[in-house]
């Protein structure tokens, strides 16, 4: 039954973030809608619990809380999955896995570790709310053709350890990045990226005849990947650029590159970028505070 000691680790979970750690609390954000997603599951769970008074408890919270996730779970794999899986759940083969018609996700426990602590190309997600994983786990194993059950948020707290999974969130707005790497960013960036993504990193190819590519700094950078976790643009970046290179420069390379980005959107030098993914996946994209 979905309510019951363990599933209370979903709001523990979200609870231990401290609030002055995410994005500015701007409604628009991605921060702010994921916040406001958590808030609807929490609030089902409790309407689950109010009614437990005049049905019995199991059958009414179970129906609160499928609704609840049925609801964020395609909107989550949008914001967080379709980058690299594709809408349609297709993936980008061979770089990244399909999801549809995929009898690996047939397992529940290893879904669930996948959205949660990645893989070597997977970035990890600590910073979803355990009812967040829940909604995906299940969207994903009953999405497209996908027909593998659905997932309970018990299932998802069994599966994880919050002590170890839960962390703070720091922003990019931080200090998160050195001087040096910025500087060593801006000769990759100009020898792997600048044909294409262009000298301002505004998407204008310096070369008229060449077709346009997205900005990788400033405003409508940020608007794009708000809410993202620096891991999952080191690991898109790896697994898809130079594009017509992928994966061809070392990890120290592309963390030089991201750091470069932010610098070029002006956001403040200060500690070491580490190019260890449990790591970066802490760090979240937004807008300046
Ligand atoms: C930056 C690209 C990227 C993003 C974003 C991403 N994934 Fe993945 N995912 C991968 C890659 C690459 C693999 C294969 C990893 C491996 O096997 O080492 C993978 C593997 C998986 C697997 C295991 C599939 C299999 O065949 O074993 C699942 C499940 C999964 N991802 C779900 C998700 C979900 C859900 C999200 C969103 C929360 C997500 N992924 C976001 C790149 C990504
Ligand atoms: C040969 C041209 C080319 C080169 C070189 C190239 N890119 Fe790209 N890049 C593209 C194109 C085209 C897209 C859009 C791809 C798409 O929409 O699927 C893109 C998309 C991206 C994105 C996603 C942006 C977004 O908001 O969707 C990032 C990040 C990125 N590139 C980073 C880099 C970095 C870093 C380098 C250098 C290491 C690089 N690219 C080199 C052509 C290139």
């Amino acid at each position: 039954m979905p309510i019951s000691g363990r599933d209370r680790g979903g709001r523990g979970d979200a609870g231990a973030r401290p609030a002055g750690s995410r994005p500015a609390g701007d409604s628009r954000s991605e921060a702010g809608r994921l916040a406001a997603g958590r808030g609807r599951v929490a609030r089902g769970l409790l309407h689950g619990l109010l009614a437990c008074f005049l049905t019995p408890c199991a059958a009414v919270a179970q129906v609160d809380d499928a609704a609840a996730l049925a609801e964020q779970g395609p909107r989550l794999y949008e914001e967080h999955c379709a980058l690299c899986h594709g809408s349609e759940g297709e993936g980008r083969p061979p770089a990244v896995p399909a999801l549809r018609g995929n009898e690996r996700l047939g397992i529940a426990a290893r879904t669930i570790r996948f959205i949660r602590r990645g893989a070597a190309n997977m970035p990890p997600f600590p910073a979803l709310a355990a009812a967040e994983v829940t909604a995906l786990a299940r969207h994903v194993r009953t999405a497209w053709t996908n027909d593998f059950g659905g997932v309970a948020i018990g299932d998802v707290a069994a599966v994880l350890d919050e002590r170890t999974d839960a962390g703070e969130t720091a922003s990019v707005w931080d200090g998160v990045f050195t001087e040096a790497q910025a500087a060593r960013g801006r000769d990759v960036y100009t020898g792997a990226c600048g044909l294409c993504h262009g000298r301002r990193l505004n998407g204008a190819p310096d070369d008229p005849d060449m077709r346009s590519t997205p900005p990788l700094a400033r405003a409508r950078f940020l608007r794009e990947w708000e809410g993202r976790s620096l891991a999952v643009l080191l690991a898109f970046t790896r697994l898809t650029m130079p594009e017509d290179n992928p994966g061809s420069l070392t990890d120290e390379e592309y963390v030089d590159v991201i750091a470069y980005m932010l610098s070029v959107g002006r956001m403040p030098a200060g500690g070491e970028l580490p190019t260890d993914s449990r790591r970066l996946a802490h760090v979240l994209i937004g807008q300046r505070p």
